[in-house]
């Protein structure tokens, strides 16, 4: 059967066998004066239906002129301006700082821009210099220098205003680097649709096509009583049964919501319930609970995000801060000896962004009674902050998952097999454990997955069974004893997401959104 095709979709057709090679789908849409949009999803897609055209997107770096550049176009480059205005009067030499100021006045150049110029002339060997006499004089050390890589560049946006990477010659892109270093490009990430014929699409003849002038998709009433459609067989429009629905660009879950949600769903199904703290904290949950030491280096203002408003919380009952006063400064009742220092009731008061999800968990710690019933297994996946500088992998806000079960008589083969488990169900089989270090837990355990992906172990977290010091307070004493662990969810995510910059979890590239699914 002949492939039908619109007749105004052929003439589309027909230029594009005279085009030959991919061609942009805009400038595409410019040469034949149809709407873009009316081009893509009418002309190009019903030919890609029938196989006779494709298109391939790809994500361009669009390398155009900063508006400093953009000056720079006909006078030159700052040291071009500079050397000329050096070779004036057949002059060969110079005093600097004379120099400086007159080209301030001439080129209105500030110092700074003088100064890259000059070393710019001295790196290109355009000029020497001397500090013999006592001061730094230049000389003219090439009559009438070449034009440098830079400068070529340069020159290249005299004819177009944006340039891919591929479509700088090779040789000028070491230099496209050095001139983007010295602000005088910028990049732009832009989204290029090529446009192409199929095999079968560059050789296909009218001959082989049948050509209609108008597409029936729909047999209307009056076209069963006169009994029209049956002389419009041919021009009825197939059923493609192979093509692909549309890519739904609608509201989805963010991937990193569904893998919190499947935390959660793990969680739930090992028995765990969910629990929520505020993420503005007490330094009394969020440390001294912990027992970590006052001047502890976490606690520090480089780590920890303190509030200016409100300052100060407040602290639980009198008898409790007692009693964690006294683990600090003696070890109180726990048969430790405690840090030995003097603890302070206004450190601990102090408000803050809390550091991790432990302060969460140690605060549902502090509500076990005498009734709760044992084990209690719960969790807690949630936000918190850290004064750190953001890169590929860190932020300064991200989640973790902490957990802990309380029960009788646990041991630490029981914390390890809680934490397999975890990996397990979320997807990684081989889970170590290796002796770690946490003021609050003893013994300690730092907790990684293998990712068969990479071939390497990767760090996903802390955990440990909670010391005397920090059960005791809460009436928490053997055989009864707490698990605990503290475990990153970003970097799961990125290894679930197969990203590998843990900000694109939270500025969200919209071309890789667009394409996960839900
Ligand atoms: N809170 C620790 C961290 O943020 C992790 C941890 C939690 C370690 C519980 C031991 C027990 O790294």
């Amino acid at each position: 059967m002949k492939i039908s095709i619109k007749t105004e979709h052929f003439a589309i057709l027909q230029k594009l066998q005279k085009i030959r090679k991919p061609i942009e789908a805009r400038s595409l849409s410019e040469k034949l004066k149809i709407p873009y949009e009316k081009l893509m999803s009418g002309a190009i897609f019903s030919l890609e239906q029938v196989g006779l055209a494709k298109f391939q997107e790809e994500e361009l770096e669009l390398i155009t002129l900063t508006k400093e550049a953009k000056s720079y176009l006909n006078l030159g480059l700052p040291e071009r301006q500079i050397f000329n205005m050096l070779g004036k009067n057949d002059r060969k030499e110079v005093k600097l700082l004379d120099f400086a100021k007159e080209i301030e006045e001439k080129l209105n150049f500030q110092k700074r821009l003088f100064f890259v110029g000059i070393s710019k002339m001295k790196k290109n060997r355009w000029i020497l210099s001397s500090k013999s006499m006592g001061y730094e004089q230049i000389f003219i050390n090439k009559e009438s220098p070449e034009k440098t890589e830079e400068e070529q560049v340069l020159d290249l946006f005299k004819d177009k205003i944006s340039y891919s990477l591929s479509e700088i010659p090779k040789k000028l892109r070491e230099a496209i680097n050095s001139i983007y270093n010295r602000k005088l490009v910028k990049k732009n990430k832009r989204i290029l649709r090529l446009v192409e014929l199929t095999p079968k699409g560059k050789i296909i003849t009218k001959e082989e096509l049948q050509l209609i002038d108008e597409e029936i998709n729909l047999i209307s009433s009056e076209m069963l009583k006169d009994g029209s459609w049956k002389k419009n067989l041919s021009n009825l429009k197939n059923y493609e049964v192979n093509a692909l629905g549309p890519n739904i660009t609608a509201g989805k879950y963010h991937p990193l919501t569904i893998i919190i949600n499947e935390v959660r769903e793990v969680f739930h199904s090992m028995g765990f319930e969910e629990i929520k703290g505020p993420i503005v904290e007490e330094a009394f949950y969020n440390f001294d609970c912990l027992f970590q030491p006052q001047d502890h280096p976490a606690r520090e203002m480089q780590d920890t995000f303190y509030l200016k408003n409100p300052a100060e919380g407040k602290l639980p009952k009198k008898k409790i801060v007692e009693v964690i006063k006294n683990t600090h400064e003696n070890g109180g009742t726990t048969g430790s000896t405690g840090w030995g220092y003097k603890w302070s009731e206004e450190i601990a008061k102090k408000m803050l962004l809390r550091t991790h999800t432990t302060a969460t968990t140690i605060r549902r710690l502090s509500h076990i009674t005498k009734k709760t019933k044992l084990p209690m297994k719960v969790f807690c996946v949630d936000r918190v902050f850290r004064n750190e500088s953001e890169d590929r992998t860190h932020l300064a806000q991200f989640m973790q998952i902490d957990g802990i079960v309380i029960g009788e008589n646990l041991t630490l083969s029981d914390l390890i097999g809680q934490l397999v488990e975890f990996y397990k169900r979320m997807g990684f089989d081989k889970v170590v454990t290796r002796p770690g270090f946490f003021p609050y837990t003893e013994p300690s355990m730092e907790v990684s997955v293998y990712s068969k992906k990479l071939g390497a172990w990767l760090e996903m977290g802390g955990s440990g069974m909670f010391r005397p010091e920090v059960t005791y307070a809460w009436g928490v004493k053997d055989p009864v004893r707490v698990l605990a662990w503290g475990l990153g969810l970003e970097r799961l995510a990125m290894l679930k997401l197969k990203r590998n910059d843990i900000r694109d979890l939270y500025q969200s590239p919209i071309k890789w959104l667009r394409e996960v699914s839900y």
